[in-house]
């Protein structure tokens, strides 16, 4: 924390390389204070392999310090359809460091880092979701801040139907946007939402027509940016601990941020 009490990064550790990042079926453009990270394997729909989710974790550790914004989107017909079916061929055996529990925690949590980084309060994140966003995809989606759908988006929490729990982070924000009888039954049924009711259920801030996706994307990019870089920080990481605060935690917590702000602002 500085004196103003806003959090400034460590230095971002090496950009992964294009190639790199091509392997994980990723690409990212960073232009000054905005990053765009693209799911880019469009001709298996986006899905994602243990390299996807290392590389959207080495984004997150890379970024350069002036970014602001990322906007995750999916080229191609959808956003993401979710984990690899390949990656099951082999029995599950590629799903962990070694036979024990503990090794598999450790990996998976590894996993989960390529998630995690998208609430950090330093950045607003944004999944542009068009098409199919299942199971991993509906996770990456969910773990964004905000969510602007276009009007063919298809929202899927698939992983009991296939055995599994939904484990990439999406079980918290889904339970938080629509409650634990909701996030039960979308789990449960593995039924496919769609943006209508995405944004009924506020899974979705912004839906759009298709072919207007981009464009709504950036006029919500062009918003965030012209608001205050310190009060836009200090502002999501109040809200983020809101729900698990008391209000008494909560009204603490605004003076605290409010200090350092009036300290940025006036130098008191
Ligand atoms: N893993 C691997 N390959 C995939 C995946 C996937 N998750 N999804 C699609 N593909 C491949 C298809 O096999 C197909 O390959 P092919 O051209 O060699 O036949 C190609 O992408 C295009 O897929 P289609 O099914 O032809 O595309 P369509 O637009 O008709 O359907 C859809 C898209 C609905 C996403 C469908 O592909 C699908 O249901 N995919 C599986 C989704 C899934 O169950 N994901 C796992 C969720 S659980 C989790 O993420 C932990």
């Amino acid at each position: 924390m500085t004196d103003a009490g806003v959090e400034r990064r460590p230095e971002p550790v090496r950009v992964p390389g294009e190639a790199e990042l091509a392997e994980a079926g990723l690409r990212l453009d960073v232009d000054g204070a905005v990053a765009t990270v693209t799911l880019n394997r469009p001709e298996r729909r986006n899905a994602m392999t243990f390299a996807t989710w290392r590389g959207l974790a080495a984004i997150g550790r890379s970024l350069p310090s002036d970014v602001r914004v990322v906007v995750l989107k999916g080229e191609g017909p959808s956003f993401s359809a979710g984990i690899d079916l390949g990656m099951f061929s082999g029995g599950g055996e590629g799903f962990s460091d070694g036979a024990d529990a503990e090794a598999t925690d450790r990996f998976i949590a590894g996993l989960q880092e390529g998630y995690t980084w998208l609430r950090r309060p330093d950045i607003v994140t944004i999944a542009a979701v068009h098409g199919h966003a299942i199971g991993g995809g509906f996770q990456l989606a969910l773990a964004c801040d905000l969510r602007v759908a276009a009007d063919d988006a298809k929202f899927c929490m698939k992983e009991p139907a296939l055995g599994l729990v939904p484990d990439l982070t999406g079980t918290k924000p889904l339970v938080e946007i629509v409650g634990v009888p909701r996030a039960l039954e979308l789990c449960l049924t593995a039924r496919t939402v769609l943006a209508d009711e995405a944004a009924r259920l506020g899974l979705a801030e912004i839906v759009v027509p298709r072919d207007g996706l981009d464009a709504a994307v950036a006029d919500l990019v062009t918003a965030l940016l012209a608001v205050n870089p310190g009060a836009a920080v200090a502002t999501k990481r109040l809200l983020w601990q809101a729900p698990e605060n008391t209000l008494e935690e909560q009204c603490a917590a605004e003076r605290r941020e409010q200090i350092g702000r009036l300290r940025e602002l006036f130098g008191k």
